[in-house]
């Protein structure tokens, strides 16, 4: 791993352990080009990749189409107006009301280690280095600062921009991207990801067009909709073969991710915030850091992707005591009771849990205030003594007492009309003066860009957690912002909201992790509308979907684990029918697909069949047996359902190779045909092994060449564990 400038040849490169991203400077007015970026190069004279030979050639040399040149030069961050007609990076309008700039190289530096971004979340570790390249508009007297880091046990480069103003005029920035690069294209493919409520993160493959394409949010969060990652690859790339360019935003707000092919070709890849209700005010000497954005480029397909992501993900990013740690298995009372429940139900539900061996009861949506049911109350964070009798404390110390952690629903960024807090604040809301504000849920969202709004709230969450042995925390978000002004920004600065909201939920989290550091903290936004990579820097799960049943679950968990590493996928066992799709499915199937995430139950222990009930602690031993392995190995994707509509097929590999878990899910079966035979992946070929149950030792070379035999079960939705051990 490292980074290197050479100077003759005026290049920078950036070297995983099996990448470069390389980096040219061109021209005597020295314009900074996207040279390369896939499997590690050796050499350093690379900037011939930049087309400088051929026509137009650069401006010193062919002055007279200057334009053209800026057309076509791959800018590795392209700015707007002079004649680069695909799309920005960046965008000013500057004190005359012009938003041309013209960025060339002004300096570099090259550190080691990484740099925290000030109220963002950002990939972090030791043995990392970083390239802080200076580009500079001379007219403007503004600075854009490229940061590019990497690691050396990832094949990643993190990216980030910090666009300094160093005039003595105020400016606005109206666009600022993470990160943009160019490539040629070779026909490739792309993958989005999209989506709605219960339906989260579908994986859509398609060609490669002419023009923009891409994926975007406008909705405060990323949405159940569509999804910042985005991936390029060889029409050819599979699970375990082709190239892959995995693109991911570390950001939990507005975005913007495209791909633009351009007349010759070229393709520009981008991330970052939305533009649209983006204007940020830079006084004189002021600073606007972008989030970062992460690309990987895997020569091993889809999967090999995957894994990368899922390392950087785990070993440098997440923080916090949980992180390398098993989940206390939970049980959530969301579906068992909705709103109508009492401090004797919950301890009900918690004595027979407790005995079957589950570790925590989350008590979800319902405790607090008036919140009978979902149109009143938010913002109103006091216990309901009403519902739980003798208050939480008795509540969390009688669960306690049963050996068993306790957990918490918050929603903390919104306010019901029907509340204390909105009759005593109105202007806490988000709303546009003259304009009467939209429902969703029956609630607003609180005006979280003002300091003082998200600090009473959080003390208000504080107050609760000091009050009794919390341990777990649900921080929920059921709705989207709109009518979105703030009361506390002038009207200039309107345009910072969208922005200043997702700042304000981050320090609201930091704060929340460091008074309470013992805290498991799981993000959730009505199913999975926030599972993003900001949001994993403060919590190391999330919750996947509100869709539980076992057969969504597996597109959705299928697309999340694209990027998402299975520990940080919220999995529970919910009952059947399921309360979304109606559809019933084996007890055995839904432990099985929950076990491929953090784990743990969402129905009433005391009213499902005595069957199910006895089955728990079977699968409660499961997960105690197999949870280290999922959390921490190798995943491999061996079959879709999403693709072949008949079954669904993965593994976890530990990373010394000397275990697997093996996961078969039959969804259709079929009539009268002979066993399946499936292909294992990532195993080492000369180890022995044996798969648990069988008395006969196969090479790992065997088993994956040659495949194990799955007889087809009786029925639909039926599931198979493989544990593959080292004889
Ligand atoms: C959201 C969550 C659910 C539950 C409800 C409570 O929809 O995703 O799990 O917490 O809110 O209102």
């Amino acid at each position: 791993m490292g980074i290197a400038y050479f100077e003759a040849e005026r290049i920078f490169r950036l070297d995983t352990k099996n990448t470069s991203y390389v980096i040219g400077i061109v021209d005597k007015e020295g314009f900074v080009g996207h040279v390369y970026y896939g499997k590690r190069l050796k050499e350093a004279d690379l900037s011939y990749l930049m087309r400088i030979a051929e026509g137009p050639r650069t401006p010193e040399t062919n002055g007279r189409d200057r334009l053209s040149f800026y057309d076509t030069f791959p800018q590795e961050y392209p700015t707007h107006g002079i004649g680069d007609f695909r799309e920005s990076a960046v965008r000013i309008e500057d004190a005359n009301g012009h938003s041309a700039m013209k960025l060339t190289y002004a300096g570099h530096e090259i550190k080691k280690g990484k740099q925290p971004l000030a109220g963002l979340p950002a990939t972090w570790g030791e043995n990392s280095e970083t390239l802080e390249l200076t580009l500079k508009d001379e007219v403007l007297d503004i600075q854009v600062v490229l940061s590019y880091s990497i690691f050396e046990d990832v094949d990643a480069v993190i990216r980030s921009a910090r666009i300094v103003n160093c005039s003595k005029e105020t400016i606005y920035l109206t666009k600022a991207m993470s990160a943009s690069f160019d490539m040629d294209n070779h026909d490739y493919d792309k993958i989005v990801l999209h989506g709605s409520w219960a339906r989260e993160r579908h994986i859509e493959r398609t060609p490669v067009s002419y023009g923009l394409q891409g994926s975007r949010s406008l909705r405060g969060e990323g949405g159940h909709q569509e999804h910042a990652f985005t991936a390029v690859l060889e029409p050819a790339a599979g699970q375990n073969s082709g190239e892959v360019y995995g693109m991911d935003l570390v950001y939990s707000g507005n975005f913007r991710s495209l791909i633009e092919r351009s007349q010759f070709d070229s393709l520009r890849v981008m991330t970052g915030i939305h533009p649209e209700d983006f204007r940020w005010e830079l006084c004189p000497e002021a600073a606007f850091q972008t989030p970062e954005a992460v690309l990987v480029y895997s020569s091993e397909g889809l999967g090999g992707m995957s894994r990368c992501f899922h390392d950087l993900y785990r070993n440098h990013l997440i923080r916090g005591s949980y992180r390398d740690k098993k989940r206390p298995i939970l049980i959530n009372n969301w579906e068992a009771t909705y709103f109508d429940f009492n401090t004797e139900k919950l301890l009900g539900i918690a004595r027979e849990a407790s005995k079957l061996g589950i570790e925590m009861l989350v008590m979800d949506d319902g405790w607090f205030g008036n919140r009978f049911d979902d149109n009143r109350a938010l913002g109103d964070w006091e216990v309901n003594e009403e519902k739980l009798a003798g208050g939480l404390k008795y509540l969390v110390d009688e669960v306690n007492k049963l050996g068993m952690k306790f957990g918490i629903w918050f929603e903390p960024e919104m306010i019901s009309p029907d509340s204390d807090l909105y009759r005593a604040h109105p202007d806490w809301a988000l709303q546009i003066p003259g304009r009467t504000a939209g429902l969703a849920r029956n609630q607003y969202v609180l005006d979280i860009s003002r300091e003082e709004v998200a600090d009473y709230v959080f003390e208000k969450v504080a107050k609760v957690l000091r009050s009794a042995n919390v341990e777990y925390v649900k921080w929920d978000m059921n709705r989207p912002l709109a009518d979105v002004a703030s009361a506390a920004l002038p009207k200039e600065r309107q345009g910072e909201i969208f922005h200043r909201y997702v700042l304000g939920v981050y320090r609201m989290q930091e704060r929340l992790i460091t008074e309470f550091p013992y805290l498991l903290l799981e993000n959730c936004s009505g199913g999975g509308a926030r599972f993003d990579a900001g949001m994993l820097y403060y919590s190391p799960q999330i919750w996947c979907s509100d869709d539980a049943d076992a057969i969504e679950r597996l597109t959705i968990q299928e697309g999340t684990a694209l990027m998402y590493p299975l520990s940080t996928m919220g999995a529970h066992v919910s009952d059947c029918p399921n309360h979304t799709v109606g559809r019933v499915t084996p007890f055995e199937t839904r432990g099985h697909v929950a076990l491929a995430g953090t784990f743990g139950y969402e129905l009433d222990v005391t009213k499902i069949s005595e069957e199910e009930r006895n089955q728990i602690p079977e699968q409660v031993a499961m997960y105690h047996k197999y949870n280290d392995l999922v959390r921490t190995g190798d995943y491999y994707r061996i079959a879709s359902y999403r693709e072949n509509h008949t079954h669904d097929c993965y593994m976890v590999v530990a990373k010394d190779k000397s275990e697997a878990l093996v996961t078969f899910i039959q969804v259709a079966r079929r009539a009268n045909v002979h066993s399946r035979n499936i292909k294992l992946l990532g195993l080492a070929p000369e180890k022995t092994y044996r798969i648990e149950g069988e008395e006969r030792t196969y090479l790992g070379s065997t088993l994956m060449n040659a495949g194990i035999l799955v007889q087809e079960a009786w029925g639909d939705y039926k599931s198979r564990l493989y544990h593959v051990v080292e004889a």
